[in-house]
């Protein structure tokens, strides 16, 4: 997890607060909240762990690294009720799913504060376990290609549902679904008409097996069609779940000047490229739906460019294709790259 880390310390220098009071709110060995005090200015920290161990070991590493910060033994739901202050940056990375930790974060949280949240719990985000996903966040996922980026957004919409009730509105600033986990940097918004605006900045999606088509209507009353209108297949529902931009691209840019391991390089790069927009084509789908064997992206992504189309690689796959053509001008790309590399 070195290189998520980076991005995390990369995020808090590119995002410029000064004197930052920061929450780790899962701290382990410590390592997070000493990355950020050496690396990022941090000056003022709490480390917190609900492991006795965990916090011991805290306080022998930032001894050892010859730095001050407070270190607590408490379980965050028992801090978040005592503690007065309020944080500018807070992390989160528990095992397993944020989501009963959220409204701790909230009563710790104030205008502007960063939060940087990780899930680990993608099986069921990804809808391994739909009842699970269902439980856990309130929405229906989907079981296919598309799963890291419908899990990434019912993610992102979970937080803005119970930020909303704290009357805070979220803008999205990094977001990351790689591997085994999830990582979403979000800055809160004090103010009914920001929590209102991104409640609304969410909705719900409908993907056509048949076809490869989707389709997704913003708001809390989706306003889909059951039927797939390419292709009269029937729609596979899923959300409700976030709808907008999931990362802010000078921001992303900035984080990639700090930072210099490989691996998060190269997914700060993808970021940075990735066209945004919800969902993605994958074209072992549409080779299957054409019955043809496999297709180089470089071909297809020539054949949309030509027709006039935005066309890039996405970090949810390396075989998806983030575009603005519909999946009816995407197959044809892919039979035109296909008949180009006979
Ligand atoms: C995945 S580890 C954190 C790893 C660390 N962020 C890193 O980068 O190495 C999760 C930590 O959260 C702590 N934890 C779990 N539930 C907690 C709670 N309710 N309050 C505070 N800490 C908790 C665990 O004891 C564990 O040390
Ligand atoms: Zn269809």
């Amino acid at each position: 997890m070195k290189y998520l880390r980076d991005i995390s310390v990369a995020f808090i220098r590119s995002v410029k607060l000064e004197n930052p009071a920061l929450l780790d709110s899962t701290s382990a060995t410590g390592i997070r909240g000493i990355r950020y005090i050496k690396e990022a200015g941090v000056k003022e920290a709490v480390l917190l762990d609900v492991n006795k161990k965990a916090a011991g070991n805290s306080k022998k590493n930032l001894k050892a690294n010859k730095i001050k910060a407070e270190v607590l033994n408490a379980d965050l739901q028992d801090f978040a009720i005592r503690h007065e202050g309020k944080f500018d940056i807070i992390d989160l990375d528990p095992f397993g799913s944020p989501a009963p930790y959220i409204y701790d974060l909230l009563k710790l949280s104030k205008d502007g504060t960063m939060l940087m949240i990780t899930a680990t719990d993608t099986a069921v985000l990804c809808g391994a376990h739909t009842s699970a996903c269902v439980k856990q966040y309130g929405a229906m996922p989907l079981h296919n290609h598309l799963c890291k980026e419908v899990g990434l957004r019912i993610l992102i919409n979970y937080i803005i549902r119970k930020s909303a009730e704290y009357n805070f509105g979220v803008k999205v600033m990094v977001s990351i679904s790689d591997m085994h986990y999830m990582r979403v940097f979000l800055k809160l918004e004090k103010g009914a008409k920001k929590a209102y605006d991104s409640v609304m900045q969410s909705g719900f999606g409908g993907y056509c097996p048949s076809c490869s088509s989707f389709a997704y209507a913003y708001g809390i009353v989706p306003m889909l069609h059951e039927r797939c209108v390419e292709c009269g297949g029937k729609m596979q529902c899923f959300g409700p779940l976030f709808l907008g931009r999931l990362n802010e691209k000078p921001l992303l840019r900035r984080m990639l000047a700090q930072l210099d391991d490989k691996n998060s390089k190269k997914i700060v790069k993808l970021l940075i490229d990735e066209y945004e927009t919800p969902f993605f084509y994958f074209m072992p789908k549409i080779t299957r739906i054409l019955g043809t064997s496999s297709v180089s992206y470089d071909l297809v992504s020539e054949s949309l460019k030509e027709k006039g189309h935005q066309c890039t690689r996405t970090l949810f796959d390396p075989d998806g294709i983030k575009t603005d053509a519909d999946a009816r001008t995407v197959t044809a790309a892919v039979k035109a790259a296909k008949a180009r590399s006979q």
